[in-house]
């Protein structure tokens, strides 16, 4: 996985939408702030007014005799409406019990105060009003309703500020959302294209539909896959060659040997010499190996032609070809011929390489006195293609190594026969040169058995 602190995606997401999702947030705040306040003010003017002639009426009635009664006047709302009216020495002198007892400071002031308070849990909005009555006597009258009266106008903004907002930041989110996937589409192509790729695929990315941005990257890997198929161009004709001086030295090596062995000579050197024959020999079949595989590498056979070509035919003949090993060893190899010609678009050289590693295999690994089946067929269902199978009755692959044979050089543990490890590693190469496909599967009769499909073709046109 990608490390997060590193995404591209991320660092955009974070640095377009956190700032864009703060700005929303502080705008929603403030504007949520501001029309509070804004609707406060027409409260408290109601609530100064009130005050007001609450004041007025006390002091008529004051002056009338008669101060006792001015609630009714407020009775319409009198749970939400409360007041009280203290002389100046504190002392109360009417009240409908719902409010606090003024501070000193109030006493003080000379214009009405408004201000938020906190009575018996509960919050209000509080005005004091200092009165002076004809008689130069000051009066404080109080007045104050519960702020939770006023919210219903705060509920009212909050439905046509707050809500809008949060809309206008989900919309605004899911833009950035759309717009980071398109922009970033061209780069998901471009992993898909490489992620998809056939491991011995070198050829240079497409940057035709690159975004500008990321040409030159693609300009330089390109640059450098070209730089790295030439170090393995550099390779491959490094080992071809160096297997190709080797042959001569090594066939001369043997026959020398041969010759020497014929002479008189004590034991000892005869065993030695048959040693030096039997490692000439091993090394003889390395060095062959090693061509093949360098000739079937897909950089080496970029030129060769390939033709339709009828896989029944050519494995007939190679499977004939085997016979005389087989029968030294005593196994019996069969040729199951199909009745159709089997099309294969592919070149015949790899494809001899193909099935005499396999038979060879068979024939090294199956002990004396078994069988070996060749078979060629063509499966007309789905647009048609050609099949090979090779089954012996041998020692059979477990299941644990039947994708690591196919590693150049690797060899079942505790497998007694000579051998360099490559044929099935250049089995592979000619696979994958033709599309095909190889599997692994457990004999008829124990062994192992090899089948290879190859792609799609139609039976005209074949070759006879
Ligand atoms: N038909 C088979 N039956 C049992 N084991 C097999 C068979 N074919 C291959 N193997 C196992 O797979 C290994 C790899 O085979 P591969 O042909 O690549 O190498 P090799 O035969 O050891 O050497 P080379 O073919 O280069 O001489 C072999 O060493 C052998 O252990
Ligand atoms: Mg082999």
């Amino acid at each position: 996985m990608q490390d997060d602190a590193l995404s591209l995606r991320h660092q955009l997401v974070n640095w377009l939408f956190t700032p864009l999702f703060l700005l929303l947030l502080f705008s929603t705040v403030t504007g949520y702030m501001a029309a509070v306040s804004l609707s406060n003010k027409p409260y408290d003017l109601v609530l100064l007014e009130r005050a007001k002639l609450l004041a007025s009426r006390y002091v008529m009635n004051l002056e009338n005799g008669a101060a006792q009664s001015i609630a009714p006047i407020f009775s319409e709302d009198a749970r939400a409406f409360r007041y009280s009216v203290h002389a100046a020495n504190g002392r109360k002198l009417a009240s409908n019990g719902l409010l606090p007892s003024p501070r000193p400071v109030d006493f003080n002031q000379k214009q009405p105060q408004l201000r938020d308070t906190q009575f018996k849990g509960e919050k209000l909005r509080l005005v004091t009003l200092p009165v002076i009555r004809p008689n130069g006597k000051t009066i404080l009258v109080q007045a104050a309703e519960p702020v939770q009266a006023r919210l219903v106008l705060g509920r009212s903004i909050l439905g046509n500020i707050v809500i809008p907002q949060l809309i206008f930041i989900v919309i605004a989110g899911i833009a950035v959302w759309i717009g980071l996937k398109r922009g970033f589409e061209p780069l998901d192509r471009l992993r898909r294209a490489v992620a998809t790729r056939p491991r011995n695929d070198l050829r240079p990315l497409d940057e035709t539909r690159a975004p500008g941005e990321v040409r030159p990257l693609i300009q330089e890997v390109n640059a450098l896959i070209a730089r790295l198929q030439a170090m393995m161009d550099t390779q491959r004709r490094f080992i071809a060659d160096a297997a190709h001086q080797l042959r001569t030295p090594f066939a001369g090596l043997k026959a020398q040997a041969e010759l020497a062995k014929r002479e008189q000579v004590s034991e000892p050197v005869r065993d030695a010499l048959e040693r030096i024959c039997v490692s000439s020999q091993r090394c003889s079949h390395l060095v062959t190996q090693l061509l093949t595989l360098a000739r079937n590498e897909p950089e080496a056979r970029r030129s060769a032609m390939m033709e339709l070509l009828d896989l029944n035919r050519i494995s007939q003949a190679i499977a004939a070809h085997w016979a005389p090993d087989a029968l030294q060893k005593n196994i019996d190899i069969g040729f199951e011929a199909a009745e159709i010609p089997c099309p294969v678009k592919g070149d015949e050289a790899s494809l001899r390489d193909l099935i005499d590693n396999l038979i060879d295999n068979a024939i090294r690994y199956t002990p004396s006195g078994g069988k070996i089946t060749v078979r060629v067929g063509y499966d007309s269902v789905d647009h048609g293609s050609t099949w090979l199978e090779v089954e012996d009755n041998g020692p059979g692959i477990p299941l644990d190594q039947r994708e690591r044979v196919f590693e150049r050089f690797h060899r079942i543990p505790g497998n007694n026969q000579p051998g360099s490890g490559l044929g099935l590693a250049i089995v592979q190469e000619v696979i994958m040169r033709h599309g095909a496909q190889v599997e692994i599967d457990d004999g008829q009769e124990g062994g192992s058995l090899f089948r290879i499909r190859f792609p799609h073709q139609g039976q005209s046109d074949v070759r006879p």
